[in-house]
């Protein structure tokens, strides 16, 4: 299938982190290599390689330092150490070392908005006075009501439940709130407070020093309170539309933050200009969706290197808001010279394939925007998956950087039906099970088909199974099976990854005209790509193909010298002149 014709993508001098391939591992669900039942780092070690043959550049691993996992790691402990669960620093540096060797960079987690309440830091403030500098460093604040039993405004929080819970002070009396977005174990930093500034910074270079290519940076957005903690309006319908990104005005998107990024931009500069050869990577969480001046903001070039472009993976599967999608982000963000950076999965969101899959994924109006809230329109996994891996082979020939969620190269599904008692999820709990939660895109991953080794997820019989239980036929997802099967969706992401290798990086991205509601076309230098999201097959029409190597007749013998399958998600389909149902196709179209 590969075409040696074709340029070799790459540039001596781009930053690497351009047009990578990152593949996030959820530590916890990834390889548990001592039979605990949870993932940990020596089980990263193990299964390098097979991460090598996805093709990937580098790995980003969700948050691994001490935590109580009440969260799941996004309630941080101590930033400067590594959960014990998952290992130690010597085996941090060990999965650096043999990362490196195969030319796969690291890159962790930060969560700048809050820490644990486990922290040192927390602990020592509900020790502290009142007005002391230990709580200065988080929002400490005097209840309303005639004794301050009130919170101190109408915030609510993320996951549920008013945003602020009241201490009780080193004397026992009921003493000040403080103030939590997400979950009462997850105190929000204080901005404001030199010490956090300061902390962070030591943080981002302690991790450079042990050989850390990057950071993602967990919920950017929230960073950052208005001055004086104001009550936020109460949302009517006519203000929620108005207010397009969604959320509390005081919380969300305050410009100061700007300003701590620019700083980290500086630690960061200033520790490429110390250590010649490093190119380091930021890599931003702020959900936009239809915002893109609000994206672009964070991937100013003093501020992040990178930031989700989240709308693709918000979409239906509808061909002019998929193309919507990605053309409202990349005219906005290419236009500044910002990099573009796509996913299509997280360990926040549904998986692809059952979004896809679900009876509501093509209708606009039941559509839900938060891929957190249970819907239950019932799923097709097979049209769902059929679906995520067109999807995929779009969203891989875009230009720009691409971050994969570990699982979704073997096509898993969200597994929707957990027991309660088995949820973790502190947003099921938080909203007394009105959202399911995300434990469901969490599930350990099935490697092989011995269930006694919950699916070779753990090296030996985990002696309790694995942290989150895995359905009976997992294994029909194994990794093993999937690599020795051509028509695997692990060999089309495999193959995937070289094909796009061979792309022109620096080839814009120009689209053809979408006269055909069920297509959405775009040409990158010699290379067409069609996805067509209706059930049947559509025959390319002239301005995506055109005709005159087409005739009706049939293909002209020299016709493949202008027009060949390089890719398609649907395996054995070789012929240029259209596109299956459910599909995407690579043609190598040149220009003439
Ligand atoms: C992370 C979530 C986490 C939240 C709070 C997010 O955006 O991706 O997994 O629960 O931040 O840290």
């Amino acid at each position: 299938m590969t075409n040696p014709t074709r340029p070799t993508g790459g540039r001596p001098n781009r930053e690497w982190w351009r047009d990578a391939v990152v593949y996030q591992v959820y530590v916890r669900s990834f390889a548990d290599s001592n039979g605990d039942g949870k993932g940990d780092l020596q089980g990263i070690i193990q299964h390098l390689d097979q991460l090598q043959e996805l093709g990937i550049d580098a790995v980003w691993l969700c948050p691994c330092f001490p935590s109580p996992q009440m969260d799941h790691g996004y309630d941080v402990a101590d930033y400067f150490d590594i959960e014990p669960t998952y290992g130690d620093l010597a085996a941090f540096d060990r999965l650096v070392a043999a990362a490196r060797e195969r030319g796969i960079k690291v890159m962790l987690d930060v969560v700048p908005n809050h820490c644990s309440s486990e922290h040192a830091w927390f602990k020592a403030a509900v020790a502290a006075p009142k007005g002391s500098p230990e709580r200065r460093r988080f929002y400490f604040r005097d209840g309303k009501g005639q004794h301050g039993e009130l919170p101190p405004n109408n915030w609510t929080a993320v996951f549920g439940g008013p945003a602020w819970t009241r201490i009780t002070e080193p004397d026992g009396a009921p003493g000040q709130w403080y103030l939590h977005i997400f979950t009462p174990w997850q105190p929000d930093f204080n901005w404001d407070s030199d010490d956090v500034r300061d902390h962070f910074d030591r943080m981002l270079r302690f991790w450079f020093d042990r050989g850390v290519d990057g950071f993602r940076v967990d919920a950017v957005g929230v960073v950052g309170k208005a001055a004086g903690l104001p009550d936020q309006p109460v949302m009517n319908a006519a203000l929620k539309a108005t207010q397009k990104a969604g959320g509390n005005p005081y919380v969300q998107f305050q410009p100061k933050a700007h300003d701590y990024w620019r700083r980290w931009r500086r630690v960061i500069d200033q520790y490429e200009a110390e250590h010649p050869g490093r190119q380091l990577v930021t890599v931003s969480e702020a959900y936009t969706p239809g915002r893109p001046d609000l994206l672009l903001k964070f991937v100013e070039p003093d501020q992040f290197h990178q930031s989700f472009c989240f709308d693709l993976m918000l979409v239906p599967w509808i061909a002019p808001l998929v193309r919507a999608a990605v053309a409202d982000v990349y005219e906005v963000l290419s236009g500044a010279g910002a990099a573009l950076t796509w996913t299509l999965n997280n360990h926040d969101t549904q998986r692809a394939v059952t979004r896809y899959g679900r009876a509501n994924a093509t209708s606009i109006e039941s559509w839900t925007k938060n891929n957190l809230v249970y819907v239950d329109a019932p799923v097709d996994e097979a049209i769902g998956l059929r679906r995520a891996e067109a999807m995929i082979a779009f969203t891989a020939a875009l230009p720009g950087s691409l971050y994969l969620y570990q699982g979704e190269e073997l096509g898993l599904p969200e597994v929707l039906d957990l027991p309660a008692d088995r949820r973790e999820d502190p947003l099921f709990a938080r909203t007394n099970g009105k959202e399911i939660g995300r434990d469901g895109c969490r599930i350990p991953l099935p490697w092989n088909g011995d269930a006694s080794t919950a699916f070779g997820f753990s090296s030996v019989p985990p002696s309790e199974g694995p942290w989150l239980p895995q359905p009976a036929d997992w294994g029909r997802y194994a990794e093993s099976a999937q690599a020795a099967d051509p028509a695997s969706t692990l060999t089309l992401y495999r193959e995937l990854m070289q094909q796009r290798r061979a792309l022109d990086v620096e080839a814009p991205l120009e689209w053809l005209p979408a006269s055909d509601d069920r297509l959405v076309a775009f040409r990158r230098g010699d290379i067409v790509v069609v996805l067509n999201v209706a059930a049947d097959s559509v025959v390319l029409p002239a301005e995506v193909l055109p005709a005159e190597v087409l005739p009706a007749d049939g293909l002209p013998a020299d016709a493949a010298r202008f027009h060949s399958v390089v890719f398609s998600s649907v395996r054995g389909h070789t012929e240029p002149a259209s596109v299956p149902g459910n599909a995407c196709v690579w043609l190598h179209a040149p220009h003439r």
